[in-house]
């Protein structure tokens, strides 16, 4: 599994027992896997399809440093799923664990298209070179 993002944990990002907000590290984590999930099926029309069950294992307190960690576990026609962990940076205490993110590739009408991939790149060999609202 690869950790790419780091985020430090700031006061707007906690909930009313003073811990990170859920809903904060779920918006990291679907932003996360939605750059990883065009990187994989080179596509910027990407959408989000499903989210297996979200265990948040443990609480990150003010001023902790985090990183998200995503890998690809299964390259369907049109869809990536990945699994996702979300660790403490220093002491690599695990603060949650999706088993299954599954993202979709889209045409340019909505609808599902075949990325043509079977396995993970770990290079930017499929980084799309057009942004969606400038093709035609
Ligand atoms: C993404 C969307 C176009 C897919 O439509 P659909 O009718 O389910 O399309 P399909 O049945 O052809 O499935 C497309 C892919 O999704 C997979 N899929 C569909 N439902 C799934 C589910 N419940 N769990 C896992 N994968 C699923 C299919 O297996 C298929 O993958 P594959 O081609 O690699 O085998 C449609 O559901 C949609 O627009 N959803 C909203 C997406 C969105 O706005 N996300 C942001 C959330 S706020």
């Amino acid at each position: 599994m690869n950790f790419h993002t780091r985020k430090w944990v700031k006061p707007e990002d906690l909930n009313a027992n003073g811990t990170l907000f859920g809903g904060a590290l779920l918006r990291w984590i679907d932003e996360e896997a939605a750059i990883y999930a065009i990187l994989q099926m080179g596509n910027h029309r990407a959408v989000t399809k499903m989210m297996s069950e979200i265990n948040f294992v443990s609480s990150a307190m003010q001023g902790d440093m985090i990183e998200m960690g995503l890998k690809a576990t299964r390259f369907g026609r049109t869809s990536v799923t990945m699994r996702a962990e979300v660790r403490n940076m220093i002491t690599r205490q695990l603060i949650l664990t999706i088993e299954k993110i599954v993202f979709v590739s889209l045409d340019a009408d909505g609808k599902p298209v075949p990325h043509g991939y079977t396995d993970i790149t770990y290079d930017r060999d499929r980084m799309p070179t057009r942004l969606p609202n400038a093709e035609s």
